[in-house]
């Protein structure tokens, strides 16, 4: 079966094993201040992209951003129209000009699309869901499924702005924490979730009718339908869904096995691909600071935060332990961290989320829970203390593309920071050779590199 095919594909994966540093080594590797300073020019400098700049990008045929059309050349129901530009959507993206019409146009069509991270997939699938949507139908008719909590609810909130001119579209979220009576049928029109609750509510329960969903959308889709992630309870539901229900699976990330895949399942679907040259964002830039031994980390990340005023800034591990451990060590040295894994409850969880995206914490440390699909506009640092690896311990490319994603949102400006060791050099190696782009390491005793940071090239 190609289920079995698929037994290698990587995973989304917050569990397993602290990876072991070699407390020989010297842990002298800190980012100095000379470094600290520099940091801060190059941010700076991204937080001040401006409109004028989101406008240059969208006139360069080569950016994610680019467009020719306009939302009002879609057909969109005026009241979403309306939403959008409440919003302050002016004019779509590359993905949502492209993906959008064949969204829309009838009969409907299925669609497997690839975007870089931050460049408006939710736009584009919401946009599709809620104009789908038949207002004198009173049940669930649109379906969307994200991998995690977090982001189920974070969809929900974009549809609900959207929808604002729409009051009569009633968005159920069926996530951890929502229960229902038994016996409820349920009555609105779009249901957000995560693949465990929609199961329960579509075929344990039945509180819904999975026969007369029309729209199936799938974020996050290859981790979706990957052998590790939520493949099983995705097919459950997939295999309830009439032939005719319109199929959509969005990712800035599919491994070629998972693309295959996804063809099989998804009937003559239209595609949306970018090459593998095309997938890292201009706009993020990468670098990398050896260290020694896992405390060097720790002061490496200690000086970043106590250097850099502006912005905020996503850490992640690769175990709830590590995280916690750094989290810890950092509260005890007097910074004001927020810690987010999956072993807190679901409303400490959103509670630690909404705290960081109104700034009250200014950094976050997580794992892989938070690596894909979280929006935070004001993140403009992601520091990988561990980088990605899967299960057999090799370079997971398509998380750290997620996870250095989390900055660089809308054609702003990112910096994505990873902190290796000996150990973990050949891990970095392969993710630069995945993407074919240089991972550059940080060091102000090279009067080139410092001369390259501050103009952010
Ligand atoms: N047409 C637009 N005009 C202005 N801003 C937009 C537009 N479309 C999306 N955005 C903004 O861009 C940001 C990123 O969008 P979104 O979260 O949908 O990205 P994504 O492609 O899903 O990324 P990821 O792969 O990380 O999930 C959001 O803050 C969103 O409000
Ligand atoms: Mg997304």
């Amino acid at each position: 079966m190609l289920a079995s095919e698929l037994k290698n594909l990587k995973v989304e994966n917050a569990g397993g094993e602290m990876h072991n540093e070699d407390a020989d080594e010297k842990p002298d590797d800190m980012i100095s201040q000379a470094e600290v300073s520099l940091l801060q020019k190059v941010i700076r400098k991204g937080l001040i992209t401006s409109k004028h700049d989101i406008e240059v990008q969208r006139k360069d045929p080569n950016s994610p951003l680019y467009s020719v059309k306009t939302f009002e050349a879609m057909k969109l129901r005026p009241e979403l129209l309306k939403g959008l530009y409440a919003m302050g959507f002016d004019a779509p993206s590359k993905i949502q000009e492209t993906a959008l019409p064949t969204l829309l146009a009838d009969p409907a069509q299925n669609m497997i699309a690839q975007s870089q991270s931050g460049t408006g997939k939710t736009a584009a699938f919401v946009l599709a869901m809620l104009s789908r949507v038949d207002l004198n139908l009173n049940h669930p008719q649109v379906l969307c499924l994200a991998p995690t909590y977090e982001l189920a609810l974070q969809i929900g909130e974009v549809a609900t702005k959207m929808a604002q001119f729409l009051p009569a579209m009633k968005i159920v979220f069926a996530v951890r924490g929502e229960d229902r009576a038994r016996g409820t049928k349920l009555t609105e029109h779009i249901i957000i979730g995560t693949p465990g609750k929609v199961l329960d509510w579509g075929v344990k329960y039945k509180f819904f009718d999975l026969s007369k969903i029309k729209v199936f959308v799938l974020d996050e889709a290859d981790v979706m339908i990957a052998t590790q992630g939520h493949q099983d309870q995705s097919f459950r539901i997939h295999k309830y869904l009439q032939p005719s229900c319109q199929v959509m699976f969005f990712s800035a990330t599919y491994e070629q096995q998972v693309m295959e895949f996804a063809e099989v399942i998804v009937p003559d679907p239209i595609i949306i691909r970018l090459k593998r040259e095309e997938e890292s964002l201009e706009n993020i830039k990468q670098y990398y600071v050896l260290c020694g031994d896992q405390e060097a980390k720790y002061n490496s990340i200690a000086n970043i935060y106590g250097g850099i005023t502006v912005g905020q800034a996503i850490i992640f591990c690769h175990t709830k332990k590590t995280a916690s451990w750094l989290a810890g060590k950092m509260t005890r040295d007097g910074h004001s961290v927020a810690l987010l894994s999956g072993e807190l409850t679901v409303e400490q969880r959103i509670a630690v989320l909404d705290r960081f995206r109104q700034g009250v914490e200014k950094v976050l440390i997580t794992t892989n829970v938070l690596s894909r699909g979280i929006d935070v506009e004001a993140v403009t640092i992601v520091v990988n203390f561990d980088l990605p690896i899967d299960l057999q311990r090799q370079a997971d490319c398509e998380t750290y593309l997620h996870r250095i994603g989390r900055t660089g949102r809308f054609g702003k400006m990112g910096l994505a920071i990873n902190l290796v060791d000996n150990r973990s050099m050949h891990i970095l190696k392969d993710i630069e050779r995945h993407f074919g782009k240089e991972i550059k390491p940080l060091d102000t005793e090279d009067p080139d590199d410092i001369g390259k940071l501050s103009q952010n090239k």
